[in-house]
């Protein structure tokens, strides 16, 4: 499967969202809205207004990761404001196969997200009805967070797990990924890459994701 640069604005100069977004967008595939609603997580970020505020100035897939406790709830209004996919977590989710239908029924893609200590089995059920997995590599909530390589047998069991059931599903990694744990990623199989305060804290945010573009593209794997 193709491999994707994700830039994460969360930690990005949200007072000029789409200036910010135009710096990484030769680069990107796709743009990370991390979407939190204070309950879920302890941090209140982007919900629809601002997906939608930023729709008309970009034309790159807007890849939205709900940090909420009732994704569902959000799924209308997100693509009304015209997200092009959508995560949510599986922890938060009573019924997934209905959120997942949802969001598909929305014309949205979905995907399952998962918090490093959440086992794969609880989306394994659900892997013929998603078009991606997102195995967090932190405590999902803030940019800036260390790495956690415990969760990299997991990333590779779900790229095992896709790989058997032959459908293009992604495999998205999120939190602490920087050019020295991007490769370990890529290698246990991951196609999607999230990355946040690597590209949007450096002095070149432009540079910086056009480093990454050429780190994803490169190497076997
Ligand atoms: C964390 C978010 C991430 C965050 C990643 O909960 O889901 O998307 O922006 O930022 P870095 O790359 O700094 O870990
Ligand atoms: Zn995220």
């Amino acid at each position: 499967m193709i491999r994707r640069l994700a830039p994460s604005v969360l930690n990005a100069d949200l007072a000029q969202l789409a200036d910010q977004v135009r710096l990484v967008e030769d680069a990107a595939d796709w743009i990370h809205l991390d979407v939190m609603d204070g309950q879920f997580v302890p941090n209140l970020t982007i919900g629809p207004p601002v997906v939608a505020a930023l729709r008309p100035h970009t034309q790159h897939y807007l890849d939205c990761h709900l940090m909420v406790s009732d994704p569902e709830a959000l799924l209308p209004a997100l693509a009304e404001a015209g997200a092009n996919g959508v995560s949510m977590h599986v922890e938060a989710l009573e019924d997934p196969e209905r959120a997942l239908a949802a969001a598909a029924g929305l014309g949205m893609d979905a995907g399952l997200a998962l918090k490093p200590g959440t086992p794969l089995d609880t989306v394994l059920p659900h892997l013929d009805d998603l078009d991606l997995v997102l195995p967090m590599t932190v405590e999902p909530g803030f940019g800036g967070q260390a790495f956690d390589d415990r969760v990299l047998p997991k990333i590779a069991a779900a790229a095992r797990a896709i790989a058997e059931r032959g459908r293009p599903v992604a495999l998205q990694v999120d939190g602490g990924i920087n050019a020295a744990t991007l490769p370990g990623c890529r290698e246990a199989g991951a196609n999607v890459f999230v990355v946040g305060t690597a590209i949007f804290g450096a002095e070149d945010p432009a540079a910086a994701a056009k480093a990454f573009r050429e780190l994803i593209d490169g190497g076997a794997g």
